[in-house]
């Protein structure tokens, strides 16, 4: 009794949670992004019960069952909350609508005055079903399934913020900034502010680890990375750690390149890798140590067989001396077969 008692919190603790706290595990955790999603069919039951995703989102219940489907059906290390980036633009007053599978529509913040028809602070009454589905959640899962919560990163939500839905290469958003930098960086500033409260609520209600997915930094020139990716982010990071010191946060900056190094500055836990990322050349520039989540092409998880195999094996050897958490480096896709899904799984854990 004693013993245990010596050490609760990693003795509870499960495989996703140590890795993070920088164990090197034989055999890696595994969570796969967007692993709740339509290419399950339990979930694409539930969702033509809701209006509308947003609606799945904010419904507790609902929104509950469909963060637990992957864990109950492959046993997966971590739950990710069912929810979306855009609910924070939902909450500083500007409405979201997902219509009929085309992806996000939002009225296009590019001018001060747009910008002043925003809230000043984040509405926590719009994200109160997304902090109780956090609260349902972890009482739901057993204590060695982690629970992840997560916003996007400032520059990734302004980007869409500024389009007015999803573009190529968020074109708009970076001539703004060029443009009118003053304008952006207010942008900017209200979305960590918000993502700030977010997240601390998110830990608060539950969450054993947030993610940051800067989805789009890899559209930035340095300069530009520096100041409205990287900056703040480290902004964000710096001020969830003053109210959760022992926060764990998991940085994602996509398609970064060389960034990528310094993103791992930024005072996050952890960084994602995305696919196209040599993980040789990761484990080499990044700081020993240092837990590295990723990165599996989601085209290889699609195709099955050999070529899965041989994917997950080379990312598997470049990390062996490394905390690593398994995931792919971009979400699974709706096409993915479940049969191959049951193989990485069963792969990893032989
Ligand atoms: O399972 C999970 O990973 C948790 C839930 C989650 C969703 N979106 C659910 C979702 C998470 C973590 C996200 C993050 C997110 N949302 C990102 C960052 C990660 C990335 O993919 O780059 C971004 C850019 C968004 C914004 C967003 N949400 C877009 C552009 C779209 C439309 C494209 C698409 O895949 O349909 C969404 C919709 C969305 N978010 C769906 C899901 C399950 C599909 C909606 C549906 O079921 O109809």
């Amino acid at each position: 009794m004693e013993e245990a008692s010596c050490q609760p919190v990693r003795a509870e603790a499960g495989l996703f949670l140590r890795v993070l706290d920088g164990e090197v595990a034989a055999k890696p955790p595994l969570w796969l992004m967007r692993q709740a999603g339509r290419y399950l069919p339990e979930y694409r039951e539930l969702r033509a019960t809701a209006p509308s995703f947003l609606d799945l989102c904010y419904d507790p219940k609902r929104a509950t069952e469909v963060t637990l489907q992957p864990i109950r059906r492959f046993g997966f290390d971590a739950a990710i909350l069912f929810s979306d980036i855009l609910v924070i633009p939902d909450a500083l007053g500007l409405p979201v609508a997902f219509e009929g599978g085309h992806g996000p529509r939002l009225r296009p913040v590019t001018t001060a005055a747009d910008l002043a028809e925003l809230r000043d602070e984040v509405d926590m009454g719009r994200l109160a079903p997304v902090l109780e589905t956090v609260e349902r959640v972890r009482s739901a899962l057993d204590a060695g399934t982690a629970l992840i919560g997560f916003c996007g990163a400032p520059f990734t939500v302004a980007s869409y913020m500024v389009a007015g839905q999803g573009t190529p290469d968020q074109g708009p958003a970076r001539e703004l900034a060029y443009r009118e930098p003053d304008l952006f960086a207010a942008l900017i500033e209200r979305i960590t502010a918000a993502s700030v409260a977010s997240l601390s609520a998110q830990l608060d209600a539950g969450a054993d680890a947030v993610m940051v997915f800067d989805s789009w930094a890899g559209v930035l020139p340095r300069l530009e990375y520096e100041r409205w990716s990287q900056g703040p982010i480290e902004r964000l990071v710096t001020e969830v750690k003053v109210r959760h010191p022992a926060a764990r946060i998991v940085g994602f900056p996509r398609v970064s390149g060389g960034q990528l190094i310094r993103a791992a500055g930024s005072g996050v836990t952890a960084l994602g890798i995305d696919t196209i990322v040599d993980p040789g050349w990761a484990h080499a520039v990044l700081p020993p140590g240092l837990p590295v989540q990723g990165n599996l092409d989601p085209k290889a998880l699609v195709t099955g067989g050999r070529a899965l195999d041989e994917a997950v094996d080379d990312i598997r050897g470049a990390f062996r001396d490394r905390p690593h958490v398994f995931n792919l480096g971009h979400g699974i896709t709706p096409e993915t077969p479940i049969a191959h899904v049951e193989r990485l799984v069963a792969r990893l854990r032989a």
